[in-house]
């Protein structure tokens, strides 16, 4: 695989990182993951917007422009050969020559730019999508500023593995009784033909496929609530579902054990899931 680093081409062996980056040392980085099908990017425009406030947020210089960045994108899933995958780009303030908790002079140290492919051949055809998820429910117990998509990723992973350790798929994160979002994705439930999802602010990422997704589901004449809905609201639904770059809209059947509606996926997701696809491709 041909990697991207700081203005380099490489073969993943040979490409090389600092020690002292402080998104090793610190979590000190945010990231964007663009989902690519049939060699197109989906929502390119949309991830590099995010990706601009995510920087701007904690202070970090864009290493390069957004059409700069789409060559590279560009580049990288031609040179891979990417059909169906994604494309992982990450931002961190670079290499400080010593460990200090306080920011380098950006004259100084430049932030550093990664990027790699992952290639996933029938990502649109995921069996989750025709069977649907398990999810658990978990305590959110992340930092305040989930709108910036920081590398800070633990406390999700953590929550992907009580789920795994559980026998499910995923975990729903839970605020003061309230659903945020999954480990890496929007969470949403539909109650009488309402799509309910929560409502944007610093308490959940605003994902890009969320974005899209309520926007063809208005032009659908279906009705969306943004709002903060309780796990019980959840597992009282007709439906429940996840979206993300890489999941698309992917039902969820079953919530802490319960089934969700019938069960199966229901027909809001499959409908919009079909509309995403095909508006996106
Ligand atoms: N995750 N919420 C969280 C916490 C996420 O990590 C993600 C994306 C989303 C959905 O955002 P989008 O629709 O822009 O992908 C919501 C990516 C896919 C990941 O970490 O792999």
């Amino acid at each position: 695989r041909i990697v991207y680093v700081n203005g380099d081409y490489l073969p993943e062996e040979d490409a090389k990182v600092s020690v002292f980056d402080r998104g090793f040392l610190f979590a000190d980085g945010v990231y964007e993951v663009t989902s690519v099908l049939g060699g197109k990017l989906i929502d390119f425009d949309g991830h590099a917007k995010r990706l601009a406030r995510s920087l701007g947020e904690l202070d970090l210089a864009a290493p390069v422009t957004t059409d700069e960045l789409l060559a590279i994108h560009r580049n990288l899933v031609e040179r891979n050969d990417v059909t169906d995958g994604m494309v992982y780009l990450q931002v961190t303030r670079g290499a400080a020559p010593d460990r200090d908790f306080a920011f380098p002079d950006p004259d100084e140290v430049r932030s550093s730019l990664i990027l790699f492919t992952q290639s996933k051949p029938g990502l649109a055809d995921s069996p989750a999508a025709k069977t649907g998820i398990r999810v658990i429910s978990i305590e959110d117990i992340r930092w305040g500023r989930r709108d910036i998509k920081t590398v800070q990723l633990l406390y999700p992973s953590m929550g992907k593995m009580m789920a795994k350790k559980a026998g499910k798929d995923d975990a729903w994160m839970v605020e003061d009784g309230m659903v945020t979002e999954g480990t890496s994705n929007n969470a949403y439930i539909v109650k009488d033909g309402v799509i309910v999802t929560r409502n944007l602010g610093t308490e959940i990422l605003h994902g890009i496929t969320r974005a899209a997704v309520l926007r063809f589901a208005r032009e659908a004449q279906m009705r969306v609530e943004e709002r903060p809905f309780t796990i019980e609201e959840a597992k009282d639904a007709d439906e429940a579902f996840i979206t993300s770059a890489s999941a698309f809209v992917t039902p969820v059947v079953e919530i802490d054990g319960t089934p969700v509606g019938s069960g199966t996926p229901g027909p809001v997701a499959e409908r919009l899931r079909e509309i995403y696809l095909e508006e996106s491709r």
